[in-house]
């Protein structure tokens, strides 16, 4: 018997992933692959294409070439509201609530087009949603007004009330002081706890070191390097690419 570990069949991955934008070639042949319960980073410098991978993924992005399985379905010609229904959910780098709508709305709202629910099923999605993220006593406040860190677990809880299988969270740490960052990492990792499988774009390494199993760095519309956090960062391809001037 071979002492190599089984290797776990990914819920979602990508392969030869190209995109353009007009002349702009963005993704170069990217292969990406998350495997069940897994919690992998992705880093990369600015314009990278990381966001763009998260479109491609998440079905709002069409790709100019490639495709995207999950759960060993190929998904590449379906849209963003179906890979939504099936399991795939994402937060955006800039949160998105609907401003007008209560705290508790937006989640049922999630529940309602991003699950399928409605009724009492969506109430109580909604509801686990918000304790899940530490917002329920905020549940009848306007998302207009809620903090920054809260904005941040109300993207979590929108994309809970979806009944996930994958989150993909795109820079969800970005602009918190570092006890909120606490707190938000503390969340992730609770949820990773549950068995969520996550894929977390993000440029504050110390947050994500925290909680992913895998690193994966992209420059320039390609992965140039994945495998285990330090690995990875001591690569010196990543190093020049990720960390630039700052590294001697
Ligand atoms: N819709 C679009 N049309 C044209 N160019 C685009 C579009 N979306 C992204 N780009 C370009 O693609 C490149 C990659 O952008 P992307 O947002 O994926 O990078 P990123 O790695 O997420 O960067 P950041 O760390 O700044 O968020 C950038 O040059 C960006 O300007
Ligand atoms: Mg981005």
């Amino acid at each position: 018997m071979s002492g190599e570990p089984a290797m776990t069949p990914p819920v979602l991955a990508c392969s030869g992933i190209d995109k353009h934008f007009g002349a702009l070639k963005v993704l170069n042949a990217v292969d990406f692959a998350v495997a069940s319960g897994e919690a992998v980073g992705i880093v990369g410098p600015n314009g990278a294409g990381k966001t763009t991978l998260f479109g491609v993924l998440a079905g709002a992005i069409p790709p100019s070439g490639g495709s995207v399985r999950y759960g060993g379905v190929d998904l590449t010609g379906t849209g963003a509201a179906a890979r939504c229904r099936s399991g795939i959910a994402r937060t955006h780098q800039v949160p998105r609530p609907f401003l007008g709508m209560s705290v508790f709305e937006n989640t049922m709202t999630a529940a309602q087009f991003g699950a399928g629910l409605s009724g009492r099923a969506a109430a109580d999605c909604a509801a686990e949603a918000l304790e899940r993220t530490a917002l329920l006593h905020h549940a009848n406040r306007p998302a207009a007004a809620l903090g920054l860190l809260d904005r941040k677990r109300l993207e979590l809880a929108r994309a809970l009330a979806t009944c996930p299988r994958v989150i993909l969270l795109d820079e969800i740490g970005g602009g918190l002081t570092e006890a909120e960052l606490g707190l938000l990492i503390a969340l992730i990792g609770k949820l990773k706890g549950d068995g969520l499988t996550i894929v977390w774009i993000e440029h504050i390494l110390h947050a994500l070191l925290k909680v992913i199993d895998r690193l994966v760095c992209m420059s320039a519309g390609t992965v140039i390097a994945e495998g285990h956090p330090d690995a990875v960062m001591a690569d010196p391809e990543v190093r020049r690419a990720y960390l630039g001037g700052a590294v001697a």
